[in-house]
């Protein structure tokens, strides 16, 4: 591949992105509530890969399926592209939410970041320690320090209200417990997810919407890394610290160039320059509705944001069936 010629033309490159990321969801169409995560996962991959490879652009994969002996495809630094364009970083997940696909659920996603090279964090597939909130909000007004009791009445105190006014997102999982028994404490509400901590992470920025304030809890660092990328284009904070429960995890990081391994990432630590982001619903939510199928056509809604001038479009894309599938 070739090196890069001309400079991350963001605004050139946005509609490409979205429609990477609205055929990864397309595939995955026919695959949603049909009980088989990896074949609705496969089928995204497979799509969002076909896709990349028709952008101009020389992408290295950053963030993606994981370490090349493991993942075939969308593998960390796989390069992707026709190779003619400018050189950019790519962080992608096919399919958010390869269960709730399988299962229906709420929030599945498929999601992109590109940005210029050495854009963002190498996120080692290890677990993330996040915690997130919208934007308006002084600059550090919850940190990962702080115990959940105390995030929840400093968010309560920013804003102005009571701590039952408060409403957290959190992934149910038996990791959380204290946590959420902590958080039940201050009066505040739970929002509890199965899944999906890229949108319960976005659900921060759209408060009014959603009715999420702030997430806090352990997830993907992959997917901190991508939701960091989506709250650098709709405001508001997030603060990682990479989590390591052996020495193989440890090494990843190494592999990765981190060094410091207790230390916490804000937001444009882990996304350092402007990115475009694109996401796609696969299952509805409050975000993005879901992919709509009916007898000879299909309608996707596609989010497409760019950190450089903040701006979110919200795309709904409808195309007759025949191309994907005749299901
Ligand atoms: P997949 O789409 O790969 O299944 O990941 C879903 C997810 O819920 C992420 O959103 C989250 O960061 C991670 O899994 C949590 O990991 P775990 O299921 O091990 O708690």
């Amino acid at each position: 591949m070739s090196a890069a010629k001309t400079d991350f033309n963001d605004r050139l490159l946005s509609l490409g992105l979205a429609r990477v990321a609205e055929q990864a969801a397309l595939a995955s169409a026919s695959l949603v509530g049909r009980g088989d995560e990896k074949a609705a996962d496969q089928a995204a991959v497979n799509a969002m890969r076909e896709q990349l490879n028709l952008l101009d652009i020389a992408g290295v994969v950053v963030i993606g399926e994981g370490e090349r002996d493991e993942a075939p495809m969308l593998f960390i630094g796989e390069e992707v592209g026709t190779g003619s364009g400018p050189g950019v970083d790519i962080a992608l997940d096919p399919l958010e939410g390869t269960t709730l696909t399988a299962k229906d659920m709420p929030n599945a996603l498929t999601v992109i970041a590109m940005g210029p090279r050495g854009s963002m964090l190498h996120a080692p597939d290890v677990y993330m320690d996040k915690l997130a909130v919208g934007p308006g909000l002084p600059e550090g007004v919850v940190n990962l320090d702080m115990s959940p009791r105390e995030r929840v009445e400093a968010l309560a105190k920013a804003k102005g209200c009571k701590p039952a006014d408060i409403t957290v997102c959190i992934l149910e999982r038996p990791r959380h417990e204290a946590m959420i028994a902590e958080v039940r404490e201050t009066g505040a509400s739970i929002r509890l997810i199965t899944d999906g901590d890229v949108a319960g992470v976005m659900h921060c920025a759209e408060s009014e919407v959603t009715g999420i304030d702030m997430y806090m809890g352990q997830g993907g660092a992959p997917e901190g890394v991508l939701a960091a990328a989506a709250l650098k284009c709709m405001g508001g904070q997030i603060f990682g610290r990479l989590l390591f429960r052996n020495d193989d995890e440890r090494g990843r990081a190494a592999k990765a160039g981190i060094t410091d391994l207790n230390r916490v990432y804000g937001r444009d630590e882990m996304v350092t320059a402007d990115v475009i982001f694109a996401a796609t619903g696969v299952t509805g939510g409050s975000l993005l509705p879901r992919i709509k199928r009916e007898p000879g056509w299909v309608e996707t809604t596609t989010l497409l944001m760019r950190s450089k001038t903040g701006s979110v479009r919200r795309m709904s894309y409808r195309t007759p069936t025949w191309p994907h599938d005749e299901a």
